[in-house]
Formats: C-alpha cells, structure tokens, sequence
C-alpha cells in the first residue's frame, strides 16, 4: 500500500517529522529496540536510495534484499529433554463402539472424496469452488489453494489414488507469478498454502513437496524485506515485482503478525536454515517484551502499530477474529520448540490474562444439561463485553494444550467449561450451528452459575437493541429471529471454518472423553445436512432460517482444516497423535520432531 509519504518529498518531510516528535515525546517510556525501529538518519538513507530506479524481480531465488538481516536469530535448543505427555491414553473399544466409530469415519472420507473431486473437476487450477454454480474463483495469487491444502487430508484419510492425482499437481503450480492486483494476505497464504505443503511434505516425505515449500517461502520472504523487517500483511507482490520497496504496516492485526511464527518455524527446522526462523522471530521477541506492558498485562489489543513501538495498538481486546492465531501459536511454539522459556513465560502471561480477564458466565435458558458454561467476551473500551465469535473457539483447544504442556489443570477446567459454552450456542440455534458473532446476557457473578432470570433477560434485550422501555420483548426476539438465550446475532453464517471442530478434537484427543465424540457428530450432521450443494458444501448465510440461504463457495479451509478435523475425530488416536503433532494454524500437521539437532 503506498502511501501519500512514499510518493511527496515534502508528505515524506513531513511524516518524517511527525515519527520524530513522536520519537522525542515517547523516548522515556518506550523501547525503541522492541519491533527494531532503525534511527532516523536510517530513515532519510532509505529515501534517497528509493530515488534511485528500482530493479525488476524477476528471479525470486536470487532477489536482491533491500534490507538484508545481518546476523540471524538462532533457533533455541530445547529446554527440556521430553515434553509431558499430551494425548489421552485410550483403552481398545469395545466392537460395537469400534463399528460406530468407523462408520462415522466413512461418511466423513465420503464427503472428503466428493467434495475434492468437485473442486478437481469444476474448480482447479483456480483457489476455490465455487459450489452452487459449479464454477471456480481466485482469492489470492491464482494458486490453486483448494488442491494445496487437501493434499494432507487426502494422505490421512487413505484416499490414495485422490492424493497421488493432486500431488502430480503440484510443481506445475506456478508462485513466481500472481493475478492478485490486490494485497495478498500473508498470513493466510503461509498457514493454508506453506502450511499444507510442509504438512504434506511431514506426511509422505515427498522431496518434491519440501521444494515447493522452500520455492513459495524464498517468494514470500520478500514480504518481510521492511526497514524493521516486520513483514506487509497485505503484501503487494506487484509491486515487489517492479522492485519497489516494502513498507511496514501501521496498522496489523496481531493474529496475522503472531499466527505466522509456527509454520515459519517448522520450515526452519526441516530445511535446517535459520532463516525462516529469524523471520518470525523478530516478531514474537517484539510481542514477547510487550505482552506485559498492555493495560491487561498478558494480553494485546486487536491491532497494533508496527512501524512504531507503540504499547497499547489499538482496538479491541479479544481471541476471536485476526487476534485468536496470536495466542494460538503461543503453546504451539513451545511444542515445535520442545520446551523454550520464552514461549512458556508467553503462554502462561496470556493463559492467565485470558482466563482472568475474558472470560465471562452467561445466563442459560432453562433446560440445557450442563450449567457449568463459560465463553470468551470482547473487552471494548475497558469493558468487557458478553461478545462472542466463532472463531475464539480455537481458544478452548489451545487452553487445553497449554494444560498439558505447562502442566495447570485450570487452564483444562476453563477449557471444557468454555466447549461447553460452545456446544451450547450451536444448539440453540436453528440449524444447531453456532452463528458467527452473539451476544448473551452475562451472570452477575462471572465465578457462580446464576439461574434464568427471563426479566433480567428481557432488560437486557431492550438495552442491546436500543428499545424503549415499553416496548413487548417477544417482538424484538422474533423481529431479530433470535434462538433462545441469545441478545443480538451481529453475523448470522457460519463460513465452514474449523474453529470449533479443532477445540473439540484438541480436547478429545487430551481428555479422553468419549462423549465429545456425540457432540462431534451431532454437529457434523448439522454441517453436513445443512451445507451440501449439488458439487459439494457451501458457505451458510443464516443459522437461524431452517431453509439455510446458502453463499456460492466452498471456502479452501473446508478440505484443509474442517473436514480434516471431523476425520480425525472418528480416526484411531495413533492417527495424527497429539505428541508427534501440532496443528498449524490452518490446520495443517507439523511433527513436533527436532531434526535439525540430529
Ligand atoms: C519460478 O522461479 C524459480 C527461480 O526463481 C524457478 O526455479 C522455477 O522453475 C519457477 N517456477 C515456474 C513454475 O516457473
Ligand atoms: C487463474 O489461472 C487459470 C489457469 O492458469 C486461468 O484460467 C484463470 O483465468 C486465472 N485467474 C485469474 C484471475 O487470473
Ligand atoms: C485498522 O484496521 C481496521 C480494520 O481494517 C480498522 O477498522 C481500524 O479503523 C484501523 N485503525 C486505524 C487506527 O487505522
Ligand atoms: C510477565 O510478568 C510476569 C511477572 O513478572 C512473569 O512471570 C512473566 O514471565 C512475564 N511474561 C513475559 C512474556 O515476559
Ligand atoms: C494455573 O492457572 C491459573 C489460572 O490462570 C493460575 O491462577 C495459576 O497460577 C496457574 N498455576 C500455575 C502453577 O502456574
Ligand atoms: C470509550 O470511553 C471514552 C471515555 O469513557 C469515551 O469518550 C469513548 O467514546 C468510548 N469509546 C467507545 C468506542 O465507546
């Protein structure tokens, strides 16, 4: 994104001397050295060099860095010999639940098949089906996403003849060139497309997938050619293509900068090149010194400035949408790390944080079995809010691998009460699926159950909606088409992510508890029945109309992730065990094994 500053001299001066006000104001509070902010006289070198013609990318290989690093950050030896054990022990199953299991199992893979053979036929090379008309569309690069991110999800499910014919695919996908006029969302291209590859790459050991990685990797490196190498979210390859330089972001979610560390890191190991490491690294060690210095110690607004060293960012305060990979990525790193201080004292300043700070009791109708409900709110403003997202269901899981590997068996209690919380606001709805953003009334006491109180309830109805006060309640609940319990639904679809089904396999796999095997599959007839299309499975547009209005396209983390999720739900617990894996952010399995210190 070019800015008025990299086009004016004088817009340039001027921003300039706006950095160095800021500078000398904040120099006492702030350290500079956090997201390695270069000195000013760094900053006019850089001008009069960008007066200079640029020269043409055209071999990404041997690209010449604007801003070469210096000396690498190294990656840590592990701090402990064996990580605690993860995974559940299971005992055998009887027959009877062995034939349940596998029969769930085969109308999953089922759906896989059909769903991947959609995409194929109707789809590729394109990014994503397009699954009620039948045609494809792109979202970033043109690089055929859908087939990238199957591939291991093909291995896992045995469908063999499927995955031989997507592999054979693969090197002919071309990452030197992009159709994307717009920014490519790197976050999301490192954890769905160098994700899968690394993912299938761990599975089959396929050399020519390790290439493909390294190939899209050493291209997307250019992202992260800044002055302060913090990487453009929104990188615009074009414009590195014609040899313009790359300007950090001033405002980036801090789920996009922190969810990149775990792929990156998983490359670095199995490449053995330090590289990929010191790329995110310079990130989470800038993260790292601030998390205890926000105004909720441990955690971080939902944006922050990257081209200052600003403190507090900017926006909300949340785990869900853009925040969620951030604290995701916290125990994951401690995993693919095999023990690291730094990541131990990161997830444990955020677990804590979360648990005393977001985390809030809602008030539940009558009826529902479980009264031991917790969700994760929005602080807004200072305040928390009893708003919730779907995607902070990820937030369960990691708080269940955070249990395990830091061994704190509140960080597991929160973890189930807030699943609970989950299942709860799937089944209320009309089409059993949790709507993509709620809000609920909260318990006076976030640390008691409290009762249904339908007056209480119905105050808060009228606030949330702004009603006078005499206006009839049940108007506004059938005006809003709410489920029962419910205050407001901001967005009514569910866009075939995996953020639920992750946290209930993370905390199967970790508890044992086979009941959540029932839950799983409940919700998988609710997805599949409700999203099925003539090609395959479509985006929902409203949980709460039985006719399910559905939108034309099979997001590419339906195969990567959801469907992934649901298989390993009902697959044997060897299958992608939770003490040789982690799953990425895209849901893509990094082993959990340190080849680079064999
Ligand atoms: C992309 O460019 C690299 C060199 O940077 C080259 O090795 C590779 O073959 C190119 N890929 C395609 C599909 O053209
Ligand atoms: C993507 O690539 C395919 C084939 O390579 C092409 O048919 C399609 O037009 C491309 N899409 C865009 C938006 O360029
Ligand atoms: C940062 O970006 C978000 C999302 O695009 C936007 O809502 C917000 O207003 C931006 N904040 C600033 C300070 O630019
Ligand atoms: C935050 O501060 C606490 C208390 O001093 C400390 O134990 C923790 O390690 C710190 N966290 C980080 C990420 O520095
Ligand atoms: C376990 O987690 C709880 C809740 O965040 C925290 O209060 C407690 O200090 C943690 N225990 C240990 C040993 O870290
Ligand atoms: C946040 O609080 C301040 C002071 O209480 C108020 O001025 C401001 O309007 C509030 N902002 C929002 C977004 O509610």
């Amino acid at each position: 994104m070019p800015t008025a500053a990299s086009r004016s001299p004088l817009a340039y001066a001027f921003a300039v001397g706006c950095i160095a006000a800021f500078l000398t104001y904040y120099i006492p509070r702030i350290d500079l050295a956090n997201f390695g902010l270069p000195s000013l006289n760094e900053l006019n070198l850089d001008f009069l060099q960008s007066l200079t013609a640029p020269a043409q990318v055209t071999d990404w290989a041997n690209r010449k860095e604007h801003y070469p690093v210096e000396e690498c950050i190294q990656i840590p030896d592990p701090t402990r010999k064996t990580l605690p054990r993860i995974q559940h022990q299971f005992k055998p199953q009887s027959e009877s639940e062995a034939a349940v299991r596998k029969q769930r199992q085969k109308e999953v893979r089922l759906v896989i098949e059909r769903s991947w053979r959609s995409y194929k036929k109707h789809a590729f090379p394109q990014d994503e089906l397009k699954s009620i008309s039948g045609t494809a569309q792109d979202i970033y690069g043109n690089w055929s996403m859908t087939l990238i991110e199957s591939l291991d999800t093909l291995w896992i499910t045995g469908l063999k003849e499927e995955y031989e014919e997507a592999v054979e695919l693969v090197p002919g996908i071309n990452f030197n060139v992009t159709s994307s006029q717009e920014g490519i969302g790197l976050y999301d291209v490192t954890s769905k497309i160098l994700g899968g590859l690394i993912s299938a790459y761990e599975l089959s050991k396929d050399r020519r997938l390790k290439d493909k990685a390294l190939e899209f990797a050493t291209i997307l490196y250019a992202a992260f050619d800044t002055r302060n190498r913090m990487p453009n979210l929104q990188w615009d390859m074009l414009a590195t293509q014609r040899g313009e330089r790359q300007r950090t972001p001033s405002n980036a979610t801090i789920g996009e900068i922190g969810g990149l560390a775990v792929a990156f890191t998983r490359l670095a190991i199995i490449t053995r090149d330090v590289k990929w490491y010191d790329a995110v690294a310079r990130i989470m060690n800038g993260m790292a010194s601030q998390q205890n210095s926000t105004s909720y110690p441990g955690l971080l607004p939902s944006n922050i400035n990257l081209q200052e060293s600003s403190l507090d960012g900017f926006g909300d305060i949340h785990v869900g949408p853009q925040s969620h990979a951030f604290y995701d990525s916290l125990p994951k790193m401690y995993a693919l790390l095999r023990g690291s201080d730094q990541y131990k004292a990161m997830t444990k300043t955020a677990m804590d944080s979360i648990i005393q700070n977001l985390i809030f009791r809602p008030m539940i109708p009558p009826g529902y079995a479980t009264t031991n409900i917790l969700l994760p709110g929005t602080l807004i403003n200072n305040t928390l809010q009893p708003r919730v997202h779907h995607t902070a269901c990820t937030i369960a899981g990691t708080l269940a691998l955070a249990s395990r590997l830091l061994r704190n068996e509140t960080y597991l209690t929160t973890a189930q009460s807030l699943l609970n919380g989950y299942l709860w606001a799937s089944q209320t709805t009309a089409l059993g699926i949790m709507p993509e953003t709620f809000t609920v009334a909260p318990c006076p006491n976030p640390s008691q159950p409290c009762t249904w109180n339908e007056e209480t309830y119905n105050e808060h109805l009228l606030t949330t909606h702004n009603a006078p006060s005499t206006t009839d309640p049940q108007i506004l609940t059938w005006k809003h088409n709410l489920p029962p319990g419910l205050l407001s639904l901001p967005s009514r679809s569910y866009t075939l992510h995996p953020a639920l089904i992750s946290s209930l396999l993370t905390l199967y796999r970790i508890t044992g508890d086979d009941t959540l095997q029932d839950h799983a599959w409940n919700l998988w007839r609710s997805v599949y029945g409700r999203s099925k299309t003539k090609f395959a499975h479509a985006v929902l547009e409203d949980v709460m109309q039985a006719g399910a209005p559905k939108g034309d396209v099979m997001p590419s983390a339906w195969m990567g992730g959801t469907l992934k999720g649901f298989y390993l739900m009902f697959s044997e617990e060897e299958v992608g065990g939770f003490d040789e894996w982690v799953l990425g952010g895209g849901g893509h399995l990094m082993s959990l094994n340190r080849e680079d210190l064999e």
